[in-house]
């Protein structure tokens, strides 16, 4: 994986003219051999997530502060902060908690980092009982020793004692106007179909003087199906699907929805909602992309940018 920085994008300039998301669902009905396929690849990845993922955790909670200091001149412990789309876990949120901030996180569906019998019935009652035991599966398999690990590790105390997170949809937030220093979102705009609405939103909810710092994982890159095996090409490229396949054959289907978004639909959105201070993109898996995919998916409208840049960073202040 290769980080590439694009600082001084003018931002506050463009004007949005009637933009349109791609609402196509990328999953579609899964046979049971596919799913068994996929709850293995699940276990494997979340095996190797377990001990594997803590450390690029505290690195990117470090970096969010160091933006929150440079652009906002706040400090963390003083800070309002929106985790948005904070996950099962919710491990940003959890980590702004130990530092003090006020934090919220909010996410579509229910955390399960305390995982009792009521919050069980809760996730069956709204996810079905697929998700529901999954959820459980991932909770008493990884997540219990994950966030030991990665709260012995980050070197302040932390807990989920007295936490806030809410399930609570991005596009139409419960939150008052002029709310928050930093909304900061990983790994969470690829699955929301009205983005340009929640980008919206974030710049509703931003203080003036605040920040918002979003990153969306990008589906025509060669992770950006979702499928588990393809999760770190560059590191690990899988032997039994094809790069691309979600592009091509699509055999491995992902249990998820993707938006099916491009690099220029995100900054379109992003320009017409937010004023972006800085962009950066990583890139990955250019030694997958022989000639003959490459010919096959320009083919199909994806260029060699499309193919090759996993996800995108953006750095926005609110629009006055
Ligand atoms: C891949 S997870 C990322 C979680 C977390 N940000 C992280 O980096 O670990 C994506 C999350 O986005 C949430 N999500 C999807 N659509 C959402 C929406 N419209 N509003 C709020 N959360 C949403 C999902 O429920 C899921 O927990």
């Amino acid at each position: 994986m290769r980080a590439v920085s694009r600082p001084g994008r003018a931002g506050c300039v463009r004007h949005w003219k009637g933009y349109h998301v791609k609402a196509v669902m990328a999953g579609q009905p899964i046979p049971l051999h596919q799913k068994a396929k996929s709850w293995i690849e699940t276990y494997k990845h979340h095996r190797r997530a377990a001990t594997g993922h803590v450390g690029n955790d505290i690195s990117y909670h470090l970096e969010l502060i160091g933006h929150l200091n440079r652009y906002v001149g706040v400090n963390v412990s003083s800070a309002r902060i929106l985790d948005l789309g904070c996950g099962q876990k919710a491990v940003q949120t959890a980590l702004f908690h130990a530092d003090g901030a006020t934090v919220s996180g909010i996410d579509a569906e229910i955390a399960t980092f305390s995982f009792g019998p009521r919050t069980f019935l809760r996730a069956l009652a709204s996810h079905g009982p697929e998700r529901a035991f999954k959820s459980l599966a991932r909770h008493i398999l990884f997540d219990g020793a994950y966030t030991r690990d990665l709260f012995e590790k980050y070197g302040k105390p932390a807990s989920y004692d007295g936490i806030d997170v809410r399930v609570m949809d991005a596009t139409a937030m419960a939150f008052d106007d002029a709310t928050f220093d930093l909304v900061s979102s990983k790994a969470v705009l690829e699955h929301i179909n009205d983005v340009p609405a929640a980008l919206r939103e974030v710049n509703r909810v931003l203080k003036p003087g605040g920040i918002a710092i979003i990153n969306a994982h990008l589906f025509s890159s060669l992770s950006g199906g979702h499928c588990l095996a393809w999760a770190d090409p560059d590191r690990s490229p899988p032997q039994n699907v094809a790069p691309w396949d979600h592009l091509r054959e699509n055999r491995h289907p992902p249990g998820v929805y993707l938006n099916r978004m491009k690099l220029p639909e995100y900054r379109a959105a992003f320009d017409a909602a937010l004023c972006v201070v800085d962009e950066a993109v990583v890139l990955e898996g250019e030694r997958h992309l022989l000639k003959d995919i490459e010919i096959e998916l320009a083919a199909k409208g994806y260029t060699r940018e499309d193919l090759l840049t996993r996800e995108v960073r953006f750095i926005a202040r609110k629009r006055q």
